[in-house]
């Protein structure tokens, strides 16, 4: 079977987040199985481009609105990521150092999408599947099946994955002539709440919808950016595959980022090794348990209850406890996280943007995670700290939910709380710091645990494949 993966993100080539992760590891597994996967992508101008050789393999143009685009695609030479990559250049719209925050990003990933279709549109044996991750390709499947110029696609089959449907691509009808002439009847099928929301569009054109965790497609019927009646009346093609974790990447055994690698036997000496290199860095104190957040400083992830959450654990428990947070977003977050760091030198750090080697240094070398999250669809983080034998301590929500079972209960291996409050967080801490000083053997025994629950993409890619073989 052929599968088309687009994205507006793809690890190592451009990665903003999880989807990153996802779209990065999903089709090498799934060749692994035996079937071809691809990915296309935007091209921007990243490290990886200039790092890379790259052959033309298609050049074309299309009518956008009033103007008229020319488009190449080029694909990566070596094949080292294990699928084929693909990048459409539109001059002037797609090759921008950022992936997503320019003002005109709507026309950006439109352009892209028709250029995605109109390519494929030329092949001569077509893919048996499209899919197409958030809503940054959500207009392809209403494409693919209504615009006049793409009819030699209406027999491949449209997918969809929602990562996050908080995000939905939103336009004003104003800009209806950006999607290329249709059958005029069907415009019903790219609205929603009287605007051009392309996520809606995906959801009700696509032969399948995924989500990333069985727990997230339940809360979507109760929350989701106000497509929950959408969610509600579309839950016959629905389904929540549970993201996976590259096992390549993400293993303490081979890590070139960590000082000295380990496996569940070794963990004890090997997450000391990881600690003190941390802790080194970040004057803090070893001998105290290491309680790390990693992601995005947003609201989704309740970023915003940081600072008072670490603030009070450190009043409550004498101090007794470190912090060290990585990442980047909301400046008011960011700033009240750099004055909690002047505050409370040698029990909280803070390192403001993004660092690839840091955060695997930091799910190695932490004893726990934190992710108060208020919504996480699927959440890879609390799955690479697993792999690391490091403690998860989650709000109960989505992706969360699924993959992580509070220590109290049986086979118990992390931390969960309700609430997304600093008080919730506090109370989570406290369990934490009784774990570090007072139940080491049980801590060594879910270490262990943890390092062996297998959460590679092996399953998750099968479960793709036998939905793509239900179309
Ligand atoms: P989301 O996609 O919603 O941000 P996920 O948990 O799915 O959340 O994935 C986040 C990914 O981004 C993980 O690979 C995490 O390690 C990475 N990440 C987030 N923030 C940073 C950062 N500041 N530096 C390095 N990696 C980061
Ligand atoms: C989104 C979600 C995150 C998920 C990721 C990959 O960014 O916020 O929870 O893990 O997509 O699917």
């Amino acid at each position: 079977m052929e599968i088309i993966h687009v994205s507006a993100e793809c690890y190592p080539y451009a990665k903003a987040g999880g989807l990153g992760d996802v779209v990065g590891a999903l089709p090498k597994y799934q060749n692994h199985l035996g079937h071809i996967a691809k990915v296309v992508m935007p091209m921007y101008r990243t490290k990886f481009l200039y790092d890379n050789e790259w052959e033309l393999v298609h050049q074309g143009g299309q009518q956008f609105g009033l103007n008229w685009f020319h488009y190449s695609v080029i694909k990566e030479k070596s094949n080292k990521l294990g699928f084929d990559l693909f990048l459409v250049d539109i001059n002037g719209l797609l090759d921008r150092e950022k992936i997503y925050g320019y003002d005109d990003d709507a026309e950006r990933f439109t352009a892209f999408q028709i250029a995605v279709c109109d390519w494929i549109n030329h092949w001569q044996n077509k893919p048996d599947v499209i899919h197409c991750h958030d809503h940054h390709t959500g207009l392809i499947p209403f494409m693919m099946q209504y615009c006049f110029a793409f009819e030699n696609l209406r027999n491949v089959s449209p997918v969809f994955t929602v990562h996050n449907a908080q995000y939905q691509g939103w336009l004003d009808w104003s800009h209806y002539h950006f999607v290329p002439t249709y059958d005029g009847w069907r415009w019903g099928l790219l609205e929603w709440d009287k605007k051009i929301n392309p996520l809606a569009s995906a959801i009700k054109c696509s032969k399948k919808v995924t989500t990333v965790s069985s727990s997230y497609l339940e809360e979507l019927k109760v929350s989701a950016n106000g497509l929950e009646k959408l969610f509600e009346y579309e839950q016959g093609k629905c389904v929540g595959i549970l993201n996976g974790i590259d096992n390549d990447v993400w293993n303490p055994s081979t890590d070139e980022f960590i000082p000295e690698n380990f496996d569940a036997s070794t963990v004890t000496d090997g997450k000391l090794a990881s600690k003190k290199e941390l802790c080194n860095r970040f004057q803090l104190d070893v001998e105290k348990p290491l309680i790390v957040f990693i992601g995005r400083l947003v609201g989704e992830k309740a970023a915003d209850i940081l600072p008072e959450a670490i603030r009070s654990s450190i009043f409550e428990y004498n101090g007794n406890v470190n912090f060290l947070v990585l990442g980047s977003g909301e400046p008011e977050v960011e700033s009240e996280l750099n004055w909690l760091k002047l505050q409370f030198p040698g029990y909280v750090n803070i390192f403001i943007g993004y660092s690839e080697p840091l955060s695997h240094l930091m799910y190695a070398g932490a004893d726990f995670l934190l992710m108060p999250s208020r919504v996480e669809p699927c959440g890879l983080n609390q799955m690479y700290a697993l792999r690391y034998g490091t403690v998860p301590m989650v709000r109960s929500t989505g992706g969360l939910l699924d993959t992580v079972i509070d220590f109290g209960d049986w086979q118990g291996f992390g931390i969960r709380f309700n609430n997304a409050t600093p008080e919730d967080v506090k109370h989570a801490v406290g369990r934490a710091i009784d774990l570090f000083y007072n139940k080491k053997n049980l801590l060594f025994w879910m270490r262990e645990f943890m390092m062996n629950i297998d959460h590679s993409w092996d399953t998750s890619a099968k479960q793709y494949i036998e939905l793509y073989e239900e179309l």
